[in-house]
């Protein structure tokens, strides 16, 4: 659950807000702070790092400490770089990768490496994850970035192929190429499978692909716009649907978070107070087809567990009720299948099942190998 929006919105304190509510009815969360600015600790007035902390018995935050990643992405990266180009002793490694550290979209690419590596570690241990994110821009050009990173692998494995196959053609006039590095030869890589180069391009694609497949999975990804019944926060809310909508990465709900009301403003704020009516007339007209909530302006500032305990419990009630109708709909399936174990033929069956593992492993590739009438294999 990603919880975005502009600056100063909401989106810490209605994240750990709803961490807060999902983990007291019972749900095991993580609650992720993305921003570098990381503000999640000072709303809990804890202070929060990049190992996990427990806040309540169910609910546990954790930090991502964007430099420390960004120092393990390069060493990564300079690490294969070394490996695959061994022969091109000619580029220096060191200062190509200072370039890099301060190069454009490294902070998204560590970003990313982090949501990556909780999708990978901790999305099974935990029942919901949410992430408080930094200001709009970043965020969803971290959540673009497999979409685009999978076009660009897809580009780079083309021209590897292409270099490939040129280097086969020369083999086969001049024989296998060797390149000689401190004395040690090596053959020059010709075939995909020995191409070190071909290997990070294809272990580096599955990777993204991972993160792809949940970002883009509406039954595993909520996105929750934060923003203020006021203008700029609506347009950019807007700007961040489209993009939503383009990286198909699934908005669920909004929440406009600071509503004024009449009681709270002085006589000479009334203006203030029509134009926040009619932005939000114009929110819930824009997003008619999507749940909306309202959060009044606190005249004291939610801090502290208890004071967020007590803020709106709204968002975490729809997330509620959206957890249980997936549950249900994969226990139907379940139940599908067993009920039409004896009517059923065995094509049917095999279908409803093969539909039902799938919905069950959503995280996991499925390898599935055909039928075949050799009765040799049965021994
Ligand atoms: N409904 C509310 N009523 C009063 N104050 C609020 C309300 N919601 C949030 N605040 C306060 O507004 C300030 C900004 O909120 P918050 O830090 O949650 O925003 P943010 O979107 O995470 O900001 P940033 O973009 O800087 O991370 C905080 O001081 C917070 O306590
Ligand atoms: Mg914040």
């Amino acid at each position: 659950m990603f919880f975005i929006g502009k600056g100063g919105v909401g989106k810490t304190t209605c994240s750990v807000a709803t961490a807060i509510h999902l983990a007291d009815r019972g749900l095991k969360v993580l609650l992720v702070s993305l921003d570098p600015a990381h503000n999640a600790g000072d709303a809990l007035q804890l202070s929060l790092s990049d190992t996990k902390t427990a806040i309540t018995p169910n609910l546990e935050a954790i930090e991502i400490d964007l430099e420390q990643l960004m120092d393990r992405y390069l060493k990564r990266t300079a690490k294969a770089m070394k490996e695959s180009y061994r022969y091109l002793r000619v580029i220096n490694l060191e200062n190509l990768l200072d370039a890099v550290r301060y190069s454009p979209g490294i902070e998204e690419y560590a970003t990313l490496e982090a949501l990556n590596a909780i999708i990978t570690h901790d999305a099974e241990r935990y029942d919901t994850i949410i992430f408080d994110t930094a200001p709009t821009g970043l965020t969803l050009r971290v959540l673009s970035l497999p979409t685009i990173s999978l076009r660009w692998i897809e580009k780079l494995t083309e021209i590897r192929t292409r270099i490939l196959r040129l280097r086969s053609s020369v083999e086969h006039i001049h024989g296998k190429q060797v390149f000689e590095i401190d004395g040690i030869k090596e053959p020059l890589a010709s075939e995909e499978e020995d191409d070190k180069t071909m290997q990070e391009l294809l272990g580096y694609r599955s990777e993204i692909q991972q993160v792809h497949a949940v970002l883009t999975n509406p039954e595993m990804t909520s996105v929750v716009a934060v923003l203020n019944p006021e203008e700029m926060p609506f347009v950019e809310t807007q700007r961040a649907a489209e993009t939503l909508a383009k990286f198909r990465i699934p908005l669920k709900m909004l929440i406009i978070n600071k509503v004024l009301h009449t009681g709270q403003i002085p006589s000479g704020m009334t203006p203030k107070l029509e134009k926040q009516e009619d932005v939000t007339a114009r929110i819930r007209q824009t997003f008619s087809e999507h749940t909306i909530a309202e959060e009044h302006w606190r005249p004291e500032e939610p801090h502290g567990l208890e004071q967020l305990r007590q803020f709106s419990s709204t968002p975490a009630e729809f997330f509620q009720a959206l957890i249980a109708v997936n549950a249900r709909v994969n226990n139907l399936e379940q139940k599908d299948v067993s009920k039409d174990f004896s009517q059923t033929s065995q094509s049917c069956l095999r279908a409803k099942l093969y539909t039902a593992i799938k919905s069950l492993f959503t995280r996991k590739n499925i390898l599935t190998v055909q039928q075949t009438d050799d009765t040799s294999l049965d021994n």
